[in-house]
């Protein structure tokens, strides 16, 4: 099956700094640019999490760690753990949640803990190659376990006009004026306009449902219609 890889940009280590710089404000401003639908999101993740009645969760790229403590309310009997490179985001999640500092190939060498689900995010569209991140993450998982991925999209049909106007103009522009003015790096590199790039890549080079399938998933399936500005997909290791 043929799979189409977003470029590498070779961002690895600069995306985890632009991150640790974020993590104060990221919660925030996160929010602010979801439009405030990002708890709901989150509250649809959980629920997909939840059907499968999970003892262990790994959460990757947690950041600052809203599913994490959503999840350790929602399922406490679940050892729950949050994976992620910057440790500026790990410091705001609580001491009560376990945590790795590690990025997701490292993690995904370690043999100590087999997952029911993993969780990701807003990440994949970051890493260079998604097929070997989703390898990663299915690499953790027990025989019978799930990946619960959220992801933005880039909707299809009348809200694609809005949607590109909102995203490729007023946030970038917005950022640069009131979020990020701070930023110490080249504007070209300015978080909301990375975020912005970032998006576009993953808009033309989506590739999901195959990336799942090449990454050894048996069964993958979305839940949201096309016309989203996210989407959410489970991956089940075995059908
Ligand atoms: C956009 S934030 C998403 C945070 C959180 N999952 C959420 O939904 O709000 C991306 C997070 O993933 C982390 N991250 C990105 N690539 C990673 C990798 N390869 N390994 C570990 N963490 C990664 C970043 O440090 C950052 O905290």
């Amino acid at each position: 099956m043929e799979v189409v890889q977003l470029e590498d940009q070779g961002i690895g280590n600069e995306l985890q700094r632009t991150f640790d710089w974020m993590a104060d404000r990221y919660l925030e401003q996160t929010k602010h640019v979801s439009r405030h639908l990002y708890p709901r999101w989150m509250e649809e993740v959980m629920s997909a999490i939840r059907e499968f009645q999970p003892r262990t969760v790994a959460d990757v790229g947690c950041g600052p760690g809203y599913l994490l403590e959503k999840l350790a309310r929602a399922v406490p009997d679940a050892q729950v753990v949050g994976v992620d490179y910057a440790s500026r985001m790990l410091e705001h999640v609580p001491d009560t949640i376990p945590t790795v500092h590690q990025s997701l190939a490292e993690w995904s060498e370690d043999d100590d803990t087999a997952y029911d689900v993993t969780a990701m995010t807003f990440v994949l569209r970051d890493q260079p190659d998604p097929v070997t991140a989703l390898t990663q993450l299915r690499r953790r998982l027990v025989r019978s376990g799930h990946l619960v991925l959220l992801e933005t999209h880039t909707p299809e049909g009348w809200r694609r006009r809005g949607f590109d106007l909102y995203f490729h103009r007023w946030v970038p522009m917005w950022g640069d004026m009131h979020w990020t003015h701070d930023w110490p790096g080249s504007r070209d590199d300015a978080p909301y306009r990375r975020l912005s790039e970032t998006h576009r890549r993953w808009a033309e080079a989506c590739p999901l449902p195959d990336a799942f399938y090449a990454a050894g998933f048996r069964h993958a399936a979305q839940f949201r219609p096309s016309s989203d500005v996210v989407m959410l997909w489970v991956a089940d290791n075995e059908p």
